[in-house]
Order: structure tokens, then sequence, then C-alpha cells
């Protein structure tokens, strides 16, 4: 926890049949890898993070009949074997064979979670990640997606997680044309929600943060409305904003991590909660009765006070969990492909992998107004 170096490490080398190994040529800092760097997520055992890469495929497998030697790939972040219960409905992060040792139906905090993740702690199958130079896909039969010359890095890594998220969350939210939206986060998972929520025709888009220098990057990037989370007339705003009703769909794009003050960090630690699940709270006041939250920020604990009066009063529906990113990268492939999106105006700094270390704590502190790192061995 809180200590990220660059070491040297064994090559990985192909380990089933269906395994490749992808030399990485970008890969990026993700939210969710600051859960595990401040401890939110325990993990005990080094290991190598990241689940957000790109790169060329080195190593094939004898049963690999989709990938050869030399495709250049982007690889979804959840690890599926394509068949199962869930995977042939469309939930591959719930893949019933790509984490042995812990899956289960309980969802408990330390065991019975779901399908594998890559560099995602030994809860979610202890792979190893790709920020690194090279990395070990299993399953490679059914994740990575073969992406043509003409399209650039930086162009395409999303598509590994942050924007087949947003337009999960957009999905799970039900947007339609003429949607009102808020969106809580305007980090990079906030930013891509908010590029989706566009893409699916809603006619209001609101950002919420509590950091200036991310609603800048929302409105010049996305032409969206912002609130500063810490307005102390904030929810009052919002409903200016939506009819006086609230917004048609509220998303999260915060989670556990969200800024809270020393009462509310004290009484966290009285609840043995971890973090705060203030923003879950907070969408279920801003959208509108019968509307819909969609909930991609991660929560990993219970939460005592969690507003069900309210869900109950105003008859919501909401929805939770990893992004459908197998589901929908295809899609969104396609809306980079036709020129109807661009993702990498997010990104704030480009760094060789060895500076990681530093990258880490740009992001984590957001210095220098980081949005978005983007790591690339090549560099080095
Ligand atoms: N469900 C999934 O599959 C999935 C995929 C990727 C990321 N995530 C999660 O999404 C969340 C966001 O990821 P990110 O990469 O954008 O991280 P990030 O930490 O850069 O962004 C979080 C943003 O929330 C803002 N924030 C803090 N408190 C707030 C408040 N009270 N109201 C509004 N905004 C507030 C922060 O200032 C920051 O800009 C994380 O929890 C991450 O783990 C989930
Ligand atoms: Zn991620
Ligand atoms: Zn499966």
């Amino acid at each position: 926890m809180g200590d990220i170096t660059v070491d040297t490490v064994d090559d990985p080398i192909i380990e089933e049949e269906d395994d490749v190994i992808v030399g990485i040529t970008s890969t990026a800092i993700c939210g969710s890898d600051l859960h595990i760097y401040d401890g939110f997520i325990p993990q005990l055992r080094d290991m190598v993070l990241g689940h957000e890469f790109m790169g060329v495929v080195e190593d094939v497998g004898r049963g690999v009949t989709r990938l050869r030697k030399g495709d250049r790939v982007v690889v979804p972040f959840t690890i599926a074997c394509g068949h199962c219960f869930y995977c042939s409905q469309g939930f591959h992060a719930n893949c019933a064979h790509s984490n042995p040792k812990n899956y289960g139906p309980r969802g408990n905090l330390l065991d019975n979670k779901g399908g594998g993740l890559f560099g995602y702690t030994d809860l979610y199958g202890g792979y190893n990640g790709g920020q690194a130079q090279y990395v070990r896909v299993p399953k490679a039969n059914v994740g990575p997606k073969i992406i043509p010359a003409g399209l650039s890095d930086d162009q395409v890594l999303f598509l590994t997680d942050i924007f087949p998220t947003g337009w999960s969350a957009v999905k799970w939210g039900k947007v339609k044309p003429g949607d009102s939206v808020v969106i809580f986060g305007s980090g990079p998972v906030g930013l891509m929600a908010q590029k989706a929520a566009w893409l699916h025709g809603a006619e209001r888009v609101i950002a919420i943060d509590p950091l200036e220098y991310r609603l800048e990057k929302a409105r010049t990037v996305n032409k969206v409305d912002t609130i500063n989370a810490e307005d102390d007339d904030l929810m009052d705003k919002i409903y200016e904003m939506t009819n006086g009703r609230g917004a048609d769909v509220a998303i999260d794009a915060v989670g556990m991590e969200a800024n809270r003050s020393l009462l509310e960090k004290a009484r966290a630690v009285l609840n043995a909660e971890k973090g705060t699940a203030k923003v879950l709270d907070l969408c279920t006041e801003a959208v509108r009765r019968s509307g819909t939250v969609a909930v991609v920020g991660v929560y990993g604990s219970p939460y005592d006070n969690f507003p069900i009066h309210r869900i109950f009063d105003k008859g919501l529906i909401m929805q939770f969990g990893q992004a459908q990113a197998h589901l929908y990268i295809d899609q969104c492939f396609e809306m980079v492909r036709n020129g109807k999106v661009t993702l990498d105006d997010i990104i704030t700094h480009r760094l060789p992998l060895s500076r990681a270390s530093e990258a880490y704590d740009m992001f984590k502190n957001k210095k220098d107004d980081c949005v978005k790192v983007v790591l690339k061995p090549g560099l080095d």
C-alpha cells in the first residue's frame, strides 16, 4: 500500500494454451488503481498493477485462434471465458471461470468475489497487470481487440476500461434523447461518461467535482455545464437546471474515495466503513423521482445510514458494478473509428514507464493539474 516501485521481474510466459504475451506500447493509471495504492482494496504480496493497456502480440499459445504474433491489440480489463452462464449473457465481469480461488456467489468483503481482473489483487484472480513491458493475457480468444494501423495508441487506449465504463454507466442509466444527466466526478471516468451521455442524445449534461481544474477540463473537452461539489447550493442548482425535478439520470463516477471532512473520516472509522458512500447519497438526491442512478464508482464495504428511505420514497432504479467492457468494446470502437468521439483529449501527462512511481503520486494527489497519465515503455 502506498508504495509503487519500478522493478525488474521475470518476463511472463505462456501458461495456458489460450494465453498470449503482449509487449506493452501504452498503459494508463486508473482511479481504481488508487484504491489499491491507498489500501482500500487489500493486497499483501507484491504484484504488477495495471488494467488499462495495449500493445503488440509477441507470443501465442497453441490454442489461440483469433490472434497472431504481430497483431496490435487493446485488452479489456475484465478477464472472461466467453461461454459461462454470465459471459453468455454479456455479464463478463462476473465470469465464473477467470477467478478460480476467490470467485463465489456471495460477494463478501474478502472472498466470493466476481471474475478476474488484470493487475487487481489476489481477490480478483492475482493476475499480473500491464504497467510493465510485457503482460500475460489469459483467455485470449475472448478479450483482446485487434486495432488497425491508422489509429494511434492514444486514440484507442481507453477502450480497455474507462470509455466502456462511462458507456456502461450511460446504458445502465437508460439515457435517451432529451434526458438530463448529472455526473458526479469529473475524473477520467466522469469525463468518459459525459462523452457517452452526449452520444446517447442527452439534452443537458451537468458535471460535479470539487476540483476546479477538472471542471474546466469538462467544459473545454465536453462542453458540459459544471457545478463545484463544494458549492453550498449544489442541490438547488441541480434542481434549477432540471425543471425543479432533478436529473433524469444520475451517475456516480467517484466511488468510496470521495473528498471528506475530518468528522466524516472519524464517523467512517467508528462504523468500520471504507471511505464514504456520500456521492451515492448525493446521486439519490439529485435524480428525479422514478429516475435511474448508475454507479460505476467503486465501493468496497457496507455503509451505515445508506439512504434507503429516499430510494424507496422516490421509486428509484439503480445499477452498480464493474463495467461491461467486453459487451461494449465494439460499439465504443466504432464511435472512435467514425470520428464520433475523441478520447485522448483527457490525457494530461505522457511519461516513460520508469517514472510510474512519480506518476502515481501526481495522479493521486492531483498535482500539476493531472487528469490522466499514460505510461509508455517506449519512452524509456
Ligand atoms: N465500475 C468500473 O468498472 C470502473 C472502471 C474504472 C474506474 N472505476 C471507478 O470510477 C471511479 C473514478 O475513477 P477515475 O479514474 O475517474 O478516478 P479519479 O480519482 O481521478 O476521479 C474521481 C473524481 O471524483 C472527484 N470527487 C471527489 N469527491 C467528490 C464529490 N463529493 N462530488 C463529486 N466529485 C467528487 C475527484 O475530485 C476526482 O476528480 C473510481 O472509484 C474508480 O475505481 C470503476
Ligand atoms: Zn480502471
Ligand atoms: Zn465466463
